[in-house]
């Protein structure tokens, strides 16, 4: 007992004395989520050093057509939020600071410990320029995060292979379900359940237009509201065809089962043929239309997969997740159904996934 006491008060010790890690990070892509990320880094900064002995030094930001900034030292966080929806080239001088670096040029500098990567989502073209980022990145030893679906679905295996034979930490938590843990979840809080099946509402957008239609607006109308509160972008195909939700069920498919999915073979139907008429039919018969993203592991290894509009009984979790929220259920053979309700999007709750990975990459060095 003695020996034990005097292990865990080591043990202590040791924590208490842990050498605070710096991480020199860049951004590429200073967009929605990347302006979320300086946010939360200013409000966190002291309690990361305080708590995990964590410095996130922040030190380069690059961006399509508003110019890039990099010093190795360390960019000025307030001097920066104060330009973050400008020009970069409105960022104040300071000693050794570069203007201009191309990203592929940024994340390639010694300095660089981590490339955190988010520039626009696309299945298309390979999924560039993030792809070439993201490859880039981990083969010059750098640790990588990203919130981009379109790598992490079209390449997952080759990019944690290419992580792992470079002994690197390749972080995608923000890529499904935006800030909410749906992905750690299956990966650490689940461990040791077998999951067969994992099924959710995977895309806010047409959560809130279905729930918009619940209110008896038809699809049309909807969508103008879900585009006048930025849920939806101009064209929204990507969304309200099952695009966005049967990417994250290609990720979901890699991370939960190890199995690759390719789109053509998820069987996806969008909600834009749902009428009034037909949500007010399910209504009335005590069930919700959820566009239902679902994998789900055959006896025989293979995946099946579909993205679909759904009548969903009002007993089922998903039912009662309503506008913009996501959820996702996880079927598990030692502890049944487990759902998970959140935020799905949002520059500010994404940015917590970056964080979330960032904590995970500094307990595993
Ligand atoms: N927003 C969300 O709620 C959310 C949730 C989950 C995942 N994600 C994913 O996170 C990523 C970022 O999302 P976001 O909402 O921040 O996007 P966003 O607001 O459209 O910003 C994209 C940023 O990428 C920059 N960019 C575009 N091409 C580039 C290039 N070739 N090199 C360097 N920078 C480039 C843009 O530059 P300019 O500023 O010059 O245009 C912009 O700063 C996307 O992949 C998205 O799918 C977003």
């Amino acid at each position: 007992m003695q020996a034990l006491l005097a292990h865990t008060l080591e043990n202590r010790l040791t924590g208490s004395e842990m050498t605070m890690k710096t991480l020199n990070t860049v951004l590429l892509g200073f967009g929605a989520v990347g302006r979320g990320f300086l946010a939360l880094l200013q409000a966190r900064h002291a309690y990361l050093q305080e708590r995990y002995k964590l410095r996130l030094n922040l030190i380069g930001v690059a961006t399509a057509r508003r110019g890039s900034v990099f010093c190795s030292e360390g960019l000025n966080l307030a001097a920066l939020s104060a330009v973050a929806d400008r020009h970069l080239s409105e960022y104040p001088e300071q000693p050794r600071l570069i203007r201009g670096l191309e990203p592929l040029t940024m994340l390639s500098r010694p300095a660089v410990d981590v490339v955190i990567e988010l520039t626009p989502t696309t299945y298309e073209n390979n999924a560039e320029p993030a792809m070439s980022h993201i490859r880039t990145a981990l083969a010059a030893g750098k640790h990588v995060i990203t919130a981009n679906k379109g790598p992490i679905a079209l390449a997952y295996p080759d990019l944690v292979a290419q992580a792992e034979h470079r002994g690197v930490f390749l972080g995608y938590e923000g890529t499904v379900m935006g800030g909410t843990p749906a992905l750690r979840m299956a990966r650490k809080t689940l461990a040791g359940c077998h999951i067969s099946e994992v099924r959710g509402i995977l895309n806010g957008t047409t959560n809130f237009i279905l729930t918009e239609m619940e209110r008896g607006t038809s699809y049309a109308e909807a969508l103008r509201t879900a585009q006048a509160r930025g849920y939806a972008e101009a064209d929204p195909t990507n969304d309200v065809e099952g695009f966005d939700a049967a990417g994250k069920l290609i990720i979901l498919a890699h991370v939960v089962f190890g199995k690759a999915l390719r789109m053509t073979e998820i069987d996806r139907r969008g909600i834009t043929g749902l009428t009034p008429e037909a949500v007010q039919a399910a209504q009335a018969q005590g069930e919700r239309w959820k566009l239902i993203a679902q994998a789900t592991l055959q006896p025989d290894g293979r995946v099946s997969a579909s993205v679909r509009p759904t009548r969903v009984p009002l007993s089922d979790p998903l039912a009662s997740v309503s506008g913009g929220m996501n959820a996702i259920t996880y079927q598990t053979d030692l502890i049944g159904n487990v759902t998970l309700i959140g935020a799905g999007a949002g520059g500010e709750a994404t940015a917590y996934a970056l964080l979330s990975d960032l904590i995970e990459l500094a307990e595993w060095l």
